[in-house]
């Protein structure tokens, strides 16, 4: 028995050792790749040309899964990279930095077989009855040629959502968001800002109050994981190095809703108002924001009683996180389809995402209207059932050409025999124009909602088999950090995000201001 084990344990040693080593060249491997792409092929005009606007959650996805050689395929977007939003809160308190969690798109479509070609602009106009898109370079530098027309075959509007500020006075003004890299920027150096002026020379007791009051406006995910991870900011950092700022730092977390994060089930919305509770967040439900100024906002609480009451809460820094709102160029294409006429949150598609009231016009992700939420999820999923749909078009149009070519052979067949061969191979044709036909409608599989909720716990509520599992804490929020790792962009981001994480537990956050 002794010599068995001492086999079966060199067996396993050798295993492990293969293993490694196997792992360790894969590695290599995918490193060399990444940094050495193939040649592309060149586009061919004779293909049909799809444009994708938009460089996000929806037109990645469909990019990454699209046979590029079957289109000459052509991306606009004002931003020349793929940002992961769900680590964006992280970014804003520097727990990881923005550059981590952006893959350039330059990277991405460099890797495609058929090469693809990107403009940095923003879509202005989209002409849905002469085909074209009126594009814009809205970056600093700005040359000869700065605006153009793209026309297309075929058109995929991934253009995602703004912000939504329901046109309430000052806030676009005085406010900071949190959508883009810019935001999560702008915010770091905010909270920076207010901690050092609270602390000048004979600052007075009411503005020190003032500046340290960090006002988060909408209790959906962003805003209370924004929360969250301030709170975490000022815990584990801030109050160490700047302690005059311990006692009147406050992070409040305005609702308008009776409670935060409503999409998640109630046992999760207790546990995430009771975390906050004892982390010192204060949540003021039922309350909307009705004006902003430079150094308050004025909001209705409205009382157990039903009455309403005008508050005034004082901000250093405001970050509004109140939701989606159209954007300018999807209106604008709203409103030449008279089929769009009851659509107000977006584009209204149909069950293949096509645009209802077009024939050439798709869209996914926030600016279109499927019934769904507006979620990543959502929108990844789209772009790839996008990429099914136009791998299999490419398909069924070449078996259609092959098989009017293969019509008029058989016509001009001079023998029997030639006549029947090329009928068989209509007839295996047409059988395979019937498979690739077969593309179902869009599906979308709900994997379930996750949220990180601050002092290292999240909530998570999971779809199981046919039911729900919710759950809520500190195993949660490594279920939730190793849940966003696996679905980082590419291994060059997923190592930057654990890099930064270590760094951040190890040496804390960076306080300096820029
Ligand atoms: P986006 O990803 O926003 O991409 C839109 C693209 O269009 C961008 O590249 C933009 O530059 C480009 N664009 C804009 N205007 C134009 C124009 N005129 N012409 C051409 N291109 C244009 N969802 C989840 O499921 N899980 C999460 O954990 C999660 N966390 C989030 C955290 C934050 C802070 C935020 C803001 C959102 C989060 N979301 C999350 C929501 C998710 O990010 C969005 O639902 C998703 O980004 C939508 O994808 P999209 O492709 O429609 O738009
Ligand atoms: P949201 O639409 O989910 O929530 C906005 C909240 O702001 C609402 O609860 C609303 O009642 C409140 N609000 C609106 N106007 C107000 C006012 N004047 N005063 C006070 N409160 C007001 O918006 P959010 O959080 O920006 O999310 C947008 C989308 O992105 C959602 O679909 C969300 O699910 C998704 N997302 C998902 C995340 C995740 O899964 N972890 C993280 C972040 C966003």
């Amino acid at each position: 028995k002794p010599k068995k084990r001492a086999g079966l344990l060199r067996w396993s040693w050798r295993f492990t050792k293969l293993a490694a080593v196997s792992g360790l060249g894969y590695l290599i491997y995918t490193i060399y790749d990444m940094r050495n792409p193939a040649d592309q092929e060149e586009p061919d005009p004779s293909k049909k040309t799809l444009v994708v606007l938009g460089t996000g959650w929806g037109s990645v996805s469909l990019l990454k899964k699209l046979d590029t050689e079957n289109y000459n395929v052509i991306v606009i977007s004002p931003r020349n990279y793929f940002l992961f939003t769900p680590l964006l809160p992280s970014c804003t308190t520097g727990t990881i930095e923005h550059r981590s969690i952006m893959e350039p798109i330059r990277n991405f479509l460099r890797h495609k077989k058929a090469s693809v070609k990107y403009y940095e602009a923003e879509a202005s106009k989209i002409d849905a009855d002469k085909r074209i898109v009126y594009i814009k370079d809205e970056s600093e530098i700005k040359a000869d040629s700065k605006s153009t027309e793209i026309p297309y075959d075929y058109l995929v509007v991934g253009v995602g959502a703004e912000n939504a500020t329901f046109g309430i006075p000052g806030v676009r003004e005085h406010s900071c968001f949190l959508k883009e890299v810019g935001d999560a920027q702008a915010i770091r150096k905010r909270i920076m800002d207010c901690c050092e002026t609270a602390t000048f020379k004979d600052q007075s007791p009411d503005e020190v109050k003032r500046l340290l009051s960090m006002v988060v406006v909408g209790g959906g995910p962003t805003g209370v994981e924004f929360a969250g991870e301030l709170q975490d900011f000022f815990r584990n950092d801030l109050r160490k190095w700047i302690p005059e700022i311990s006692t009147n730092f406050k992070v409040t977390l305005v609702e308008a809703l009776p409670n935060v994060l409503p999409m998640f089930s109630k046992q999760l919305i207790e546990y995430t108002e009771k975390t906050f509770d004892e982390e010192a967040i204060s949540i003021r439900t039922k309350t909307m924001v009705k004006e902003v100024t430079d150094k308050y906002i004025k909001a209705e609480y409205t009382d157990p009683t039903g009455k309403k009451v005008l508050e005034t809460i004082p901000y250093g820094l405001l970050v509004w996180a109140t939701g989606n709102a159209l954007r300018p160029v999807v209106r604008d294409l709203m409103s030449q389809i008279p089929a769009q006429g009851d659509s107000r949150r977006g584009l209204a598609v149909n069950e293949y995402l096509v645009v209802n009231g077009t024939e050439n016009i798709w869209a996914v992700g926030d600016c279109a209207i499927a019934n769904y939420a507006p979620t990543a999820q959502v929108a990844s999923q789209e772009g790839a059932f996008l990429a099914r749909l136009f791998n299999q078009l490419a398909r069924t149009e070449e078996i259609e050409d092959q098989l009017k070519t293969l019509s008029v052979a058989q016509a001009s067949a001079k023998t029997k025999e030639e006549r029947d061969e090329t009928l068989t191979t209509i007839k295996d044709l047409q059988k395979r124009a019937r498979r690739t036909r077969q593309l179902g409608p869009f599906e979308y599989s709900h994997q379930g909602s996750l949220a990180y909720i601050g002092s290292e716990r999240a909530v998570a509520d999971i779809s199981w088999f046919s039911g729900n599992f919710a759950t809520g804490g500190t195993m949660t929020y490594l279920f939730w950090r190793s849940a966003y790792l696996s679905m980082v962009f590419s291994a060059r981001n997923k190592m930057l995000v654990i890099v930064d994480w270590i760094k951040t537990k190890t040496f804390g956050r960076d306080v300096s201001r820029e």
